[in-house]
């Protein structure tokens, strides 16, 4: 395995370990228990616990502290996909292979397993238990609020549905430009990624203003990279390998980089990107950031 791969490995090791206790039934309902550890251990990548883990140990940092930064995390990602494949929002059967969360249950425990989740990722963060001094630890959970709220990721789910024309009486699809395009997917996706890769500056008492600023070029061009690839897997990849249904947001109206610029400008826009923030975190980071910029380039060609 390379050395990217035992990042991610480690990654969803540790968290999979503290969630599997946090997760436990104990005098709670079981169904929906069952039903959130269904959305968290389902096999995802992993990637935003190895982004937090990973921008941490730059700075020298490891242990519990950005260990529970990452799993909350996680936690918010799990939410908002159970939430985004609702009947009522993009309406997917299949996620990570299995069934949606209210395929395997219902609508209801679903609802209710991603507000376990989005609520139990705020209990995580602001515990005394995570070992982080008060100050960094208020800051955080504030960055990590905003990233997940209207001011990101939902906000930008809300553009992402708006798009599709369901709230206008023609229910066309709107026509939106690139600009917009671009804001749209730095909400919904980009917020929660630029988060797990500056989490690392704050939990840090001396990283420098240019290291801190190094990070959130590559967060947010990597936000831009990790969703253009996920919109191109949706054109091009396999429903069995992808592990979830492809083919759906042209059909959707989904507002994209690959339906605005076609496959083509898009790939051209996810080598810029990629490009962009390999630059940004070598100069600032030099061969320290090796695993970070592995990460880029595995996020170019993965094909789930
Ligand atoms: C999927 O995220 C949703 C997007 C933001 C594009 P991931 O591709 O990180 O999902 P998992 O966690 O690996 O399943
Ligand atoms: C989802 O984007 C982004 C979220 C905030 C959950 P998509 O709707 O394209 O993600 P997939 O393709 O369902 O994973
Ligand atoms: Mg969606
Ligand atoms: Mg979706
Ligand atoms: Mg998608």
């Amino acid at each position: 395995m390379d050395d990217l791969g035992k990042g991610l490995e480690e990654a969803a090791g540790r968290v999979d370990r503290l969630m599997t206790v946090l997760l436990a039934d104990g005098r709670r309902p079981p169904r929906l228990m069952e039903a959130m550890r269904h959305a968290f251990f389902a096999g995802g990548k992993r990637m935003r616990p190895f982004l937090v883990l990973e921008s941490a140990r730059l700075f020298g940092i490891e242990g519990e502290a950005p260990l529970h930064v990452a799993a909350a995390l996680e936690a918010i990602h799990c939410y908002s996909l159970v939430h985004d494949d609702l009947p009522t929002m993009d309406d997917d059967d299949m996620r990570r292979g299995k069934p949606t969360v209210h395929r395997a249950y219902d609508e209801a425990t679903a609802i209710l397993a991603g507000d376990g989740l989005l609520t139990l990722a705020f209990a995580i963060l602001s515990s005394q238990g995570t070992g982080i001094p008060a100050g960094r630890r208020g800051k955080l959970t504030n960055r990590l609020a905003i990233a997940a709220g209207i001011d990101g990721m939902v906000g930008g789910q809300m553009l992402d549905l708006g798009a599709e024309g369901r709230f206008r009486a023609s229910g066309k699809p709107l026509k939106l430009g690139e600009k917009a395009v671009r804001r749209l997917q730095a909400l919904k996706t980009g917020a929660l990624i630029e988060f797990a890769v500056t989490s690392g500056g704050i939990l840090a008492p001396r990283a420098e203003r240019a290291e801190k600023q190094a990070l959130t070029v590559y967060g947010r061009e990597l936000g831009l990279a990790f969703q253009i690839r996920d919109d191109l897997l949706d054109v091009e990849g396999e429903a069995a390998m992808v592990g979830k249904a492809v083919a759906k947001d042209a059909e959707k109206g989904k507002a994209t980089l690959v339906s605005l610029l076609g496959i083509e400008g898009a790939r051209r826009e996810l080598d810029r990107a990629t490009e962009n923030g390999r630059a940004a975190i070598a100069a600032a980071f030099g061969p320290r950031a090796a695993r970070l910029i592995a990460l880029l380039d595995f996020n170019r060609a993965r094909q789930h």
